[in-house]
């Protein structure tokens, strides 16, 4: 609209003011921030903008074919896809632990960064390469690193972000959305041509589905995860709720499917399986601070649970996650 217009374009006046003719790297996620900030930086400055997107093997089914679409397909922005799975998902074979999870996760993507960000400096020889990183830093997260929350005595969670690479890298900072609330971002990520589904999308963390695989990651699991979740998914957007004409999709703030590395006892046909468990979990919340389990009509939990059985060999049991938070956390791990 003509406010957001206005918006952009002194955006990307200030974007080209602070860049000069110099370049920018950044690290782009396919979440909503770092899609939205990639957009508006690539409006301004065009191909002096590198984005660097990381596909650590622990994705939601055809991520990273999406992200490269919208921003190589369609935007025409320079995109390095590196696909990292194998390396992430060998460090992580035989860790159980959550917090050792993340952390190696969180590690593994820093290293990963850093070379790629070498690699392409040594790739322009003569130019001096990136000198800015650019992050899609929104302003509840610059309230959050200054305030109350880094003093907090018990870390339930280490949060997984790119904290400190700028530093480790040498470079300047970029953030056009530091001034903006979550909705302005949304906003502004569909006024730059963005789809709404990747703008109003559900967050997902940064560990992706090494959270969502209880204990130990395995290929074979995530890939069962996968195609589980993409179920639950489509059926959340297709389940319209009659009184609010909008989809349960739209009506969670959160939805996702959990791998629980127990097998359990079926009958398919007139056989016997011997199959792991899924959990369904789906909340609503302001803030995700606390979170309420969503009432999701069971005609949907009904349809979902008979997908996943029947189209995903190798899962023979469903169950529906009735934790709000507190005591339960939104994601397992
Ligand atoms: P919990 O599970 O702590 O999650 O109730 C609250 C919200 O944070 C998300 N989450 C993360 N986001 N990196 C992120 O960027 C992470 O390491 C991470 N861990 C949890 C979670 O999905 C939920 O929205």
């Amino acid at each position: 609209d003509w406010i957001m217009g206005d918006y952009i374009e002194e955006a990307v006046a200030k974007i080209r003011e602070q860049v000069g003719d110099e370049e920018v790297i950044l690290g782009l996620s396919g979440g909503v921030d770092s899609s939205v900030a990639a957009a508006l930086i690539h409006r301004a400055i065009g191909d002096q903008l590198t984005c660097v997107f990381v596909d650590h093997g622990l994705l939601r089914l055809n991520e990273g074919d999406m992200v490269m679409d919208m921003f190589e397909g369609k935007l025409h922005a320079k995109v390095v896809r590196v696909d990292a799975s194998e390396l992430f998902l060998g460090e992580l074979a035989g860790v159980t632990d959550p917090e050792q999870k993340r952390k190696i996760i969180g590690r593994l993507f820093v290293d990963v960064f850093k070379s790629e960000a070498a690699k392409l400096k040594a790739a322009t020889a003569g130019s001096k390469g990136a000198t800015f990183l650019a992050q899609g830093t929104i302003y509840p997260d610059v309230i959050e690193s200054g305030g109350a929350k880094s003093k907090k005595a018990v870390t339930i969670k280490s949060h997984h972000n790119v904290g400190g690479l700028p530093e480790q890298l040498g470079l300047k900072l970029l953030e056009p959305l530091r001034d903006l609330f979550k909705d302005e971002v949304r906003e502004l990520g569909v006024a730059l041509g963005l789809p709404r589904g990747m703008v109003y999308r559900h967050p997902f963390p940064g560990p992706g589905l090494g959270v969502r695989i209880l204990g130990e990651v395995k290929k074979e699991y995530a890939d069962l995860l996968r195609r589980a979740d993409a179920i639950f998914i489509e059926e959340l957007n297709n389940w319209i709720d009659e009184k609010s004409g909008k989809s349960w999709y739209d009506l969670t703030s959160q939805a996702f499917t959990v791998f629980l590395p127990v097998k359990s006892v079926g009958v398919m046909g007139d056989g016997r399986t011997y199959d792991y468990v899924v959990a369904l979990r789906a909340v609503q919340t302001s803030d995700f601070m606390t979170a309420d389990w969503a009432e999701l009509p069971y005609g949907l939990l009904k349809r979902v649970s008979n997908r996943i059985i029947n189209e995903v060999r190798g899962i023979n049991r469903v169950t529906y996650d009735v934790s709000s938070k507190p005591p339960a956390t939104i994601e397992w791990e």
